[in-house]
């Protein structure tokens, strides 16, 4: 099972400002909705594009490229030209700690 990464400080990432993180080479963006955070590749599926720097809109994020929608708790697709879902990878809050677990090897 893969270890779990501390990615951030509980606080440092805000509502409407992801965090970006580099594990082993993919990009994750950690988003603070809700309450809760949350975990997707930052890739939209419908071209590659990164998908941070998007609008974000009632839990959705918009790429900035071409405007698909991706939901930011399950990462599904949500509206063309995009129709896969982007990965997510859970996360958890230990003490202090956002942390995020690369899964996808698991
Ligand atoms: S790259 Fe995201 S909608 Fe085209």
């Amino acid at each position: 099972m893969a270890d779990w990464i501390t990615v951030a400080s509980v606080g440092e990432i805000t509502p409407g400002a992801p965090k970006i993180v580099d594990i082993d080479g993919t990009l994750i963006a950690i988003f603070h909705l809700d309450g809760d955070y949350y975990a997707i590749e930052d890739v939209c599926t419908h071209d590659g594009g990164l998908l941070t720097g998007g609008k974000i809109e009632c839990g959705e994020i918009i790429c900035p490229r071409h405007g698909a929608r991706f939901c930011i708790k399950t990462g599904t697709a949500l509206t063309p030209p995009a129709y896969e879902a982007t990965t997510i990878f859970p996360v958890r809050v230990q003490g202090n700690e956002i942390q995020v677990q690369d899964n996808r090897w698991d």
